[in-house]
């Protein structure tokens, strides 16, 4: 039995003073979120702070990157060490917005996936198709590039430790989700590629998202498929009202 994951995924929003009054007004339910893991990822600059704030709520803290470099002269860049000091637990990795606006290519994400490992983050990491290869019927064959990819030479105790998110770059802050037997479907086939690659166990281990568009309204359908742990939240994650919505949601769903 996977237990479900949702993780907030703030992106670039929220000021300290913002990040704060979030972890305020989301609710200290504790027995929930031992029955669901939850992750805030706020930008770099509120990790320290939204950090203290949720201390004894059950709520688990990530990065949104990382450089794959312990320290150095990387101006502007983030260590794993660094999220490692600030008691991150997750860190986002591979992000389509990444993979698009910045340029980032699978080789680059696995030397991140790697240095995560390294500093024992457990990375949480994205992928998915464009539309436009969506329409050529390339899905699952741009998703298994992807996976192999960014997962080159990771060990099999560690593979079944991290999270995969499936995000259909089109449906990422569209308002446009996907279908939730067309998101199963090819998370069920990311499955089996694990399974061939690391063996049955690990496979059937593996706790895989989805992302794009998740809101409360659809969170219960996209967690009632057998092979749907959880999802990566953008815009629906930044009030918490609607993200504990999401949250309550995720538990109903997969029950
Ligand atoms: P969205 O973003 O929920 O706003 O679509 C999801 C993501 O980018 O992880």
């Amino acid at each position: 039995m996977r237990k479900p994951i949702i993780a907030a995924n703030w992106k670039m929003n929220k000021t300290v003073q913002e990040g704060k009054s979030f972890s305020t007004l989301l609710p200290a339910d504790t027995s929930l979120y031992q029955e669901v893991e939850v992750v805030i990822c706020p930008p770099f600059t509120a990790l320290q702070a939204v950090g203290e704030e949720l201390k004894g709520k059950g709520i688990k803290l990530g990065g949104q990157n990382l450089y794959p470099m312990e320290k150095g002269a990387f101006t502007g860049e983030v260590s794993p060490l660094m999220l490692q000091d600030l008691g991150c637990t997750y860190v986002i990795l591979g992000h389509s917005e990444r993979r698009h606006l910045l340029g980032e290519k699978d080789e680059f994400i696995n030397q991140k996936v790697k240095a995560a490992f390294a500093f024992d983050l457990l990375p949480i990491l994205c992928l998915g198709e464009t539309l436009e290869q969506r329409q050529k019927g390339a899905t699952e064959e741009v998703c298994h590039q992807q996976l192999q990819g960014s997962l080159k030479d990771i060990e099999a105790q560690d593979v079944a430790q991290m999270v995969i998110a499936y995000e259909p770059v089109w449906a990422i802050g569209t308002g446009v989700h996907a279908r939730p037997a067309d998101a199963e479907k090819t998370i069920a086939c990311l499955r089996q590629v694990i399974s061939k690659e690391w063996g049955e166990e690990i496979g059937a281990a593996v706790r895989i998202q989805y992302g794009g568009s998740v809101k409360p309204e659809n969170i219960r359908e996209f967690m009632s498929c057998a092979n749907i742990d959880g999802a990566l939240v953008g815009g629906a994650s930044l009030k918490a009202d609607s993200f504990y919505q999401i949250v309550r949601g995720a538990r109903e769903g997969s029950e």
